[in-house]
């Protein structure tokens, strides 16, 4: 039974460095000699794709490396659970997720990796008055504990990145590129991001992009109209607009058509009563001139008076004579009212037309709203003033509209107030779907009593959220039938691993020794530790988890029994065998369909017989495909 430390690969989040060798592994086994990479053999396999120019295409600025290295750095911390801030703790697949975005991504990649349909952020603009999170590299967990005043109770000033830092870009731009780089790891193949941002970054956002990205599979720079008139105190051109940039993941993803709108749909009537029902009339006519396009310049009669019509001088007819000819027979013309034109509309039936409209790239605050209706839809909420830059709801609702479908996992890590969220439990109630959410938010303190953070916010919105669709249903739903819909989530906070850091001291080894022989942190509960393992061995932080006491012990089984865990705090050599056979008992009972991990407490083994015989039993009664692995903690 091998003893898990915190330094062991499998407790600790993705290696995503390892994974990297892997892959180019796999592809180029003979460019790895005794486990490294010959990069002179790896140049030779890819031929004339090597680009060895000092001076390249591309973005660069100081400390890319650096950043691109914080990406891969793996993650000392982990995610407690927190179900008295939670609502349906029990039943919900939602998550929201108190910490910094770049250790909570770190922490995700092995249980949600290719999971999440839609992203999307709306991160600081860097307008020289907001905050950029200033990460450091040495110890990111504890420099997030002192950020946000969780270590002296003060925390460190937060202060906003001002023009005249002379890292102005930089800093943004280091902050930027290793979320986005994790980021893209949790996408699926048909998944899609979508990024929010001003004038002020768009040039380095869309370079950044396209450097992680990749150009090929950017979608769209889609402009909101954010506002609603000119400010008369602007002293330039004053702004009316964000971008919203689109990447997809791969050529996997396809976007939605947009439902039709109301308005859109009373432009169909039927004012002949056609028996195909409501349609619109299009154009007949084609802007190509007739020697451009000599064989639709011909004449067609007029049912009224029978004389020949020819479309305009400068124009043609858009359909073939044989097309015209079947359109003619399907009674698709439109002549006006008691045949009055001169030349002749198509009838275009809403049955036929395809089932929505394609999305533009021009949003406007009719559509989607605009920053004063954000404001109001919060103030309503939690209160005005008490979150500066809330996104209007129906802004998210078109995003999740055009690029998820009903059952997609959602991802917002810079959630402030939580619309992505609320946009999610509307549309969910609307159409029935069962999108999920994911929101990270940092504990920012705001200096206000009744929220002490903006994480606090955001809860505190999404619960009134809840509340409010919950009572707009009262009565309507009948719960027995399982028609209620998931209305909850479950708060998860950033800590450090609830597994003391291997940490020598020289001047007392025996000291440190007995300290590590049981290496979980004293004030961490049992069920810290379950999530840490559930995250740690890739299940996802909402997997169904039930309890069971088996020969006297308390035995968890997560995931449908992809992880069985009893972290009791003795387990003697008598214990041992019947622990081990109602574990594999309930396992048969669950039936996995993957390979089961079991994991104890180390400490808990008055000896090392008891130890061995239990792995033994487990070992022997279970084929090497059901048996993952036998851990302590
Ligand atoms: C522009 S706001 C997002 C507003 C949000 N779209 C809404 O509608 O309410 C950006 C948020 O990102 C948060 N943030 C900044 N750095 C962060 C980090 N490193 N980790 C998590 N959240 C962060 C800030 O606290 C801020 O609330």
């Amino acid at each position: 039974m091998k003893k898990l430390t915190p330094n062991d690969p499998e407790m600790q989040s993705a290696d995503l460095v390892a994974e990297n060798v892997e892959r180019l592994k796999s592809l180029f086994p003979e460019a790895f000699t005794e486990g490294r990479i010959d990069f002179e053999v790896l140049k030779g396999l890819l031929g004339g794709h090597v680009d060895e120019r000092e001076e390249k295409y591309g973005l660069d600025w100081h400390g890319k490396r650096q950043a691109r290295r914080l990406a891969l750095t793996p993650s000392t911390g982990t995610l407690r659970p927190c179900p008295e801030e939670s609502v349906d703790w029990d039943t919900t697949q939602n998550l929201m997720i108190e910490g910094d975005n770049l250790e909570v991504l770190k922490l995700l990649q092995k249980s949600y990796a290719n999971k999440v349909k839609l992203i999307y952020i709306d991160p600081p603009y860097n307008t020289g008055k907001d905050f950029v999170y200033p990460d450091d590299y040495r110890d990111n967990i504890r420099n997030y504990l002192e950020l946000t005043g969780q270590v002296d109770g003060e925390g460190r000033r937060i202060s906003s990145n001002t023009e005249a830092s002379g890292r102005f870009h930089t800093d943004w731009l280091n902050m930027m590129y290793p979320r986005l780089r994790l980021a893209r790891n949790l996408l699926r193949d048909d998944g899609v991001i979508f990024v929010s941002i001003d004038d002020n970054e768009i040039c380095d956002l869309r370079a950044l992009m396209d450097d992680i990205f990749g150009c090929e599979n950017f979608i769209a720079n889609i402009v909101w109209q954010k506002k609603y008139a000119v400010s008369n105190d602007d002293p330039g051109i004053a702004p009316m607009h964000d971008h919203i940039l689109v990447y997809q993941r791969s050529e996997k993803f396809e976007r939605n058509l947009l439902p039709r709108t109301d308005k859109q749909k009373s432009r169909y009537t039927n004012t002949d009563n056609d028996p195909r029902g409501n349609w619109s009339s299009d154009n007949y006519i084609s802007n190509k001139s007739r020697f451009e396009r000599p064989t639709l310049w011909y004449a067609i009669t007029h049912p009224k008076t029978g004389e020949d019509v020819w479309p305009e001088e400068s124009a043609v007819w858009r359909y073939s004579r044989e097309k015209h000819a079947q359109i003619e027979r399907e009674n698709r013309l439109y002549w006006g009212p008691d045949l009055s034109y001169k030349r002749p509309r198509l009838k275009r039936f809403l049955s036929e037309v395809q089932d929505g409209v394609v999305p533009p790239t021009w949003w406007t605050f009719q559509e989607v709203g605009h920053n004063d209706e954000g404001q109001k839809e919060t103030a309503e909420l939690i209160g005005p003033k008490i979150f500066n830059t809330p996104k209007p709801v129906r802004l998210l609702r078109r995003m999740l509209e055009l690029g998820c479908d009903k059952n997609g996992i959602i991802l917002d890590f810079f959630a402030g107030s939580g619309t992505t969220a609320h946009a999610v439990l509307d549309l969910n109630k609307q159409d029935g779907g069962n999108r999920r959410f994911i929101l990270v938010q940092l504990p920012e303190p705001t200096g206000q009593k009744e929220y002490p953070t903006i994480a606090d916010i955001c809860k505190e919105r999404v619960r009134r959220v809840i509340k409010k669709l919950d009572a707009e249903d009262a009565g309507k739903l009948d719960l027995s039938d399982g028609a209620k819909q998931d209305r909850g989530f479950r708060v998860f906070k950033l800590d450090t691993s609830n597994l003391k850091p291997w940490d020598p001291n020289p001047e007392n080894l025996n000291r440190t020794l007995l300290d590590q022989s049981d290496h979980i942190l004293p004030d961490r509960s049992e069920q810290d530790l379950l999530f840490e393992l559930l995250l740690k061995l890739g299940q996802e932080l909402t997997a169904p988890l039930t309890t069971r006491i088996l020969a006297g012990k308390t035995v968890h089984a997560i995931g449908s029994g992809v992880l069985i865990v009893c972290l009791d705090r003795e387990i003697t050599r008598d214990q041992a065998e019947p622990l081990a056979l109602e574990m594999l008992a309930w396992r048969r009972e669950l039936a996995p369909t993957d390979a089961t991990t079991f994991v104890f407490r180390d400490a808990a083994f008055v000896d090392d017989v008891a130890k061995t015989n239990l792995a033994a039993i487990l070992e022997q009664n279970l084929p090497a495909s059901a048996l993952a692995r036998i851990r302590s903690l």
